[in-house]
């Protein structure tokens, strides 16, 4: 077994009472993502998926669905009387699956979502260096109320975690927290672990009582404090929650901002942590980019818009308002304002997609433009297109969704229905105000609307026989 041979667990188990939330804690989400997807993603930058342990308990099923395809392993917990227990199953999993344990686990909290592998890293470095039985990840806060209290006795050496329920009036004034993240020799951390007792004021099994055993038998604890204290914050209530939030959109807009993209007033825009924007663009206040968006460079996204797991070539203009939802922008095309791209919208390079039109499943080719108050679904257009202000394709007959095919070049003229299904043929043209159920050739005008009668002198006429009666 080598010195260096590390397993991660990560307990997820908790409820999260002082959340008052009917979803699990850490599957609640900060920089648009779930706590514990934050906490997998940074044990992955440390060991492989294959080396990671969650503890799960309450709402296992749904905590599982949420990170099933991370590639990590599950412990379960079945009913949560704190951390110690939560260890606890993770030894009896051990010993049940006959599996060899890893010399060293490190142990992370689901709720501590901020951590970062550089100190992940440290800490690890640390543990092996000083041999130790337990090495803890601290910091000092600005405010340490609710945090487990590390009392040192000289230089690294602990001597134990107090919990803030349990502490005495002179240990209130510690200013060392305990992060809930530790390194320890597994086989040091398997002998105490089920010595554990739930006489305390929270009435639960503690894992930090590992320490004051450990040091009780003359084994060496030592504690390394974070470089800042913002990464190893705890998420226990929302507020908290939305203190992480900030700090890490905060983190996002500055790692774009040092890739080459303008963000003004990024404090007013939402950008989830995976977001991806190329060099150049300009992000102007109050933006929205959440999920897996990816934005080109040299685009510009002007306020009020809100693009979600969607994909921007370069130099894409969107407009004031604009709402995106799974669409796909070509290079070039120009949006809104107050454009809605419903998902399965696919625009081409230079197209034009303005005020209130609205597109799902449809794909728009080249050029083609749609500039005012038309609803596109289901429909493939073709290049150099233009539809009319408010042409609409009535795709849905109450039962079924029918599809459009525009071919290139077609003119829709103004305020025209294309009833579905429907195939309009290369370069025709739909005189406005049509409603149109029959396909229509290749290079053929179509009128579907009633001939225009016009009665000269109908007013006058009209007047004078008022007159008279
Ligand atoms: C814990 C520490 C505290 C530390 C703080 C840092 C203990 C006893 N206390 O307190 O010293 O300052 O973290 O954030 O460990 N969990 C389980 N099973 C359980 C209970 C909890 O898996 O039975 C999980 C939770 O889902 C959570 C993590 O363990 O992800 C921590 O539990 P939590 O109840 O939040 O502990 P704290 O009170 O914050
Ligand atoms: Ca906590």
């Amino acid at each position: 077994m080598k010195k260096n041979d590390f397993g991660v667990v990560i307990m997820a188990a908790g409820k999260g009472t002082r959340l008052k939330s009917k979803r699990p804690k850490v599957l609640h989400e900060i920089g648009g993502q779930a706590l514990l997807l934050h906490v997998i993603a940074a044990a992955k930058t440390i060991v492989p998926a294959e080396k990671i342990d969650c503890v799960v308990g309450h709402e296992a099923d749904r905590v599982m669905a949420a990170i099933s395809n991370t590639g990590v392993g599950f412990v379960l917990q079945a009913e949560q009387r704190g951390t110690g227990q939560a260890i606890q199953m993770v030894k009896a999993w051990f010993a049940l699956e006959d599996k060899a344990a890893p010399k060293n686990l490190m142990v992370l909290s689901g709720d501590v979502p901020l951590i970062r592998t550089e100190t992940l890293k440290a800490l690890m470095m640390l543990h092996v260096r000083e041999h130790a039985k337990m090495t803890i990840l601290t910091a000092v806060p600005e405010d340490a109320t609710g945090y487990g209290r590390v009392i040192r006795s000289e230089g690294a050496a602990v001597a134990g975690i107090v919990e803030q329920k349990d502490l005495t009036p002179e240990q209130r004034g510690v200013r060392e927290i305990n992060s809930g993240i530790y390194c320890f020799d597994t086989k040091a951390l398997f002998a105490k672990i089920d010595l554990l007792s739930d006489e305390n004021e929270g009435g639960e099994f503690y894992l930090t009582d590992v320490a004051g055993l450990l040091v009780a038998d003359g084994e060496r604890v030592v504690a390394m404090a974070a470089e800042s204290a913002d990464e190893v914050l705890g998420a226990n209530t929302i507020a908290e929650m939305m203190h992480l939030d900030a700090a890490m959109r905060k983190a996002t807009a500055k790692r774009l901002m040092a890739q080459g993209v303008t963000i003004f007033r990024p404090e007013t825009c939402v950008i989830d942590a995976q977001v991806k924007v190329g060099t150049d663009t300009v992000i102007e206040p109050y933006v929205q980019l959440l999920g897996a968006t990816k934005i080109g460079e040299d685009c510009r996204v002007r306020s009020y818009s809100v693009v979600q797991n969607s994909m921007l070539a370069n130099g894409v203009l969107v407009r004031n308002g604009c709402v995106l939802d799974e669409a796909k922008v070509g290079v070039g095309a120009m949006l809104g304002p107050y454009a809605h791209l419903r998902p399965g919208s696919e625009i081409g390079e230079g197209a034009h997609v303005g005020n209130f039109v609205e597109t799902k499943k449809t794909r728009m080719g080249r050029g083609s433009k749609a500039n005012h108050l038309s609803y596109l679904g289901d429909a493939e257009i073709g290049e150099g297109v233009n539809i009319g202000a408010g042409a609409i394709t009535c795709n849905y007959d109450g039962v079924h969704k029918h599809a459009t095919k525009i071919g290139d070049g077609v003119f829709v003229g103004s305020d025209s229905t294309l009833v579905a299904p429907l195939t309009i043929g290369e370069g025709a043209y739909i005189a406005a105000g049509s409603c149109i159920t029959e396909n229509v050739p290749e290079g053929a005008l179509a009128l579907g609307r009633s001939r225009q009668t016009t009665k000269p002198g109908w007013v006058s006429a009209r007047k004078a026989n008022k007159a008279k009666s």
